[in-house]
């Protein structure tokens, strides 16, 4: 990525600055979205906004009044993408700088910051190939609604699951697993779906909404409640949902298999709708 949008300007990435007081920098004092341009479809461009206002509002942090789809598009531009680039916009908001470091935050400017990074967009049959994940105790705050960039515990139990040779870890919190470090989680019993409930202990995932809405028109059944690491061991299927990944099949956890260790009918069919409903090149 070249080009950076700082607070209203365009810069090159090298001439890019903020003050080492942002608040952010200082305290993780800020939130983030990422929203994915599959081809040329921006998806759920607008939901990942009103999350990102919910965030702001979550945390009294004042509501940026940039046009997002603005930047994109200038960003786009800049950048020299063709239409059929897949990429994503990252946006950050941090509650701004202050003269000092200081707990107690004052009415400030919040800095804005965008920009764009190209994604890979593999093919079904890639996608059908699955991932691996592995159970990670969950060492977030209380609050993971709110798309906070404060992702160190996200970052402890990813990386632990690349050092175990999996992609994803599922973070469980006391009886019941929550959803991936960096997505949502469903698993599949008996041709029902099931999914953690929204609450203050996973995030809001935009794509989780969007799926259920097919879910939902499929008239398959889906159960929002929270289930255990050995109902997810025992799953016929299990997807993990995000905006850079998709709908995705787990195939393995903890070294077991899922299921018969290949991805299942219900994902093949939930991704292809997936793909009908939200993407016009399919
Ligand atoms: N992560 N849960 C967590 C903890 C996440 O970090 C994410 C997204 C999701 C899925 O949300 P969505 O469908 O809105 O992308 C769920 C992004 C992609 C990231 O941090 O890069």
């Amino acid at each position: 990525m070249n080009k950076i949008y700082i607070n209203g300007k365009y810069f090159d990435s090298e001439s890019a600055k903020i003050s080492v007081l942002d608040r952010g920098f200082l305290f993780s004092d800020g939130i983030y979205e990422v929203i994915p341009k599959v081809g040329p479809d921006w998806v759920g461009f607008d939901e990942h906004l009103s999350r990102m206002q919910q965030s702001c509002k979550e945390l009294h942090i004042d509501q940026p009044e940039e046009n997002w789809s603005e930047v994109a598009e200038q960003l786009l531009h800049d950048e020299g993408y063709d239409n059929d680039q897949s990429c994503f916009i990252y946006i950050q908001v941090t509650r701004g700088q202050m003269p000092m470091r200081n707990h107690v935050y004052s009415e400030i400017t919040p800095n804005r910051v965008a920009w764009l990074q190209p994604m890979s967009v593999p093919s079904k049959s890639e996608v059908a190939k699955g991932v691996k994940a592995i159970f990670q105790e969950d060492l977030r705050w209380g609050r993971c609604d709110i798309k906070s960039i404060s992702l160190l515990g996200n970052i402890i139990a990813k990386n632990a699951a690349v050092k175990a040779g999996a992609e994803e870890a599922l973070l469980v919190k006391g009886d019941f697993v929550l959803e991936g470090s960096s997505c949502n989680l469903f698993i599949v019993r008996s041709g029902t779906v099931f999914t953690h409930p929204l609450s203050r202990q996973i995030l809001p995932g935009v794509t989780r909404r969007l799926l259920v809405e097919v879910l939902n028109e499929q008239s398959i059944p889906l159960v929002e409640e929270p289930f255990t690491q050995t109902e997810v061991l025992k799953a016929d299927e299990v997807w993990l949902t995000s905006s850079t990944k998709g709908v995705i099949p787990v195939t393995q956890v903890d070294q077991k298999k899922i299921g018969d260790g290949e991805s299942g009918d219900l994902w093949s069919k939930v991704y292809d709708e997936f793909q009908k409903k939200y993407l016009s090149e399919v």
